[in-house]
C-alpha cells in the first residue's frame, strides 16, 4: 500500500484523537511510523495500524474504515485538485474513478495496485460500481463515494448488494442520487 495511505490515517488520528493517540497506536503495533507518500509499504501494516486504531477508539472496524475512506477523499481532492472537475455531476465523476483517475495514479505510481471498478448505468440517478480487489477494502470504497458526495454536495443512498466478504468475487455498491 502507498505510502500516501498511511501518512492520510496517522492525519486523521491525530486530528480527531490526538497526537498521543496515534503514538500508543503506534507503540501497539511496534511500528516506527515514518512513511513516505510515494514508496510502497506491506498491506499488512495498515491493517495493523487500522486494527489498533478500532480497538483505541472503540469505533467499529467498518464504521472506521469508512469513516476512514471519507476523510482520504478531502485530502485526495485538495492534493490533485484536478481529477474531481467541479463541472461533473456525482454521478460523471465516479464513472471517471477507474477510466482515468485511478489510471492516471498508475502512470504517476507505476507500481500502485490500484483495485478494478466496473460499471452498470442503469438510470439517469443510478449507478452500481463493481468492485474487485484482493484486498476486500469495499469500506474503504464506501467511505472515498461518501466523501466524493460531499465534495459534490449530493444526497444519495448506497446498498452494498453482493460482497467479497460473503464469498462473492466481487462486491456490488448500487448508488441512487436524490
Ligand atoms: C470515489 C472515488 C474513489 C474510489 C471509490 C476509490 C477507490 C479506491 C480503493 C477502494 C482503494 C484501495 C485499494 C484496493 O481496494 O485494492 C484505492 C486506492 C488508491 N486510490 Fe482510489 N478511489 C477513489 C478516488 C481516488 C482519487 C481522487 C485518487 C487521487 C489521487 C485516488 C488514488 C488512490 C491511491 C494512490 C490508492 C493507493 C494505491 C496503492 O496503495 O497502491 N483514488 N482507491
Amino acid at each position: 500500500m502507498k505510502g500516501v495511505i498511511f501518512t492520510f490515517l496517522a492525519d486523521m488520528v491525530e486530528e480527531q484523537f490526538g497526537l498521543e493517540a496515534w503514538d500508543s497506536i503506534l507503540t501497539e503495533t511496534g511500528l516506527n511510523g515514518v512513511y513516505v507518500s510515494t514508496e510502497t509499504y506491506p498491506d499488512e501494516e495498515v491493517f495493523r495500524l487500522v486494527e489498533a486504531t478500532h480497538k483505541a477508539t472503540d469505533i467499529p472496524m467498518n464504521d472506521l474504515i469508512k469513516a476512514f475512506g471519507q476523510y482520504a477523499f478531502g485530502k485526495f481532492q485538495k492534493s490533485h485538485p484536478d481529477f474531481c472537475n467541479p463541472e461533473y455531476t456525482l454521478k460523471e465523476f465516479l464513472l471517471t474513478v477507474d477510466s482515468v483517475i485511478h489510471v492516471e495514479v498508475k502512470k504517476l505510481q507505476p507500481d500502485a495496485q490500484l483495485p478494478s471498478f466496473g460499471y452498470d448505468n442503469e438510470s439517469e440517478n443510478e449507478l452500481t460500481m463493481i468492485y474487485s480487489s484482493p484486498r476486500k477494502l469495499c469500506m474503504l470504497a464506501e467511505g472515498l463515494i461518501a466523501g466524493a458526495a460531499e465534495f459534490y454536495n449530493t444526497q444519495y443512498t448506497l446498498t452494498h448488494d453482493k460482497c467479497m466478504h460473503d464469498g462473492s468475487d466481487h462486491c456490488t455498491l448500487h448508488i441512487t442520487m436524490h
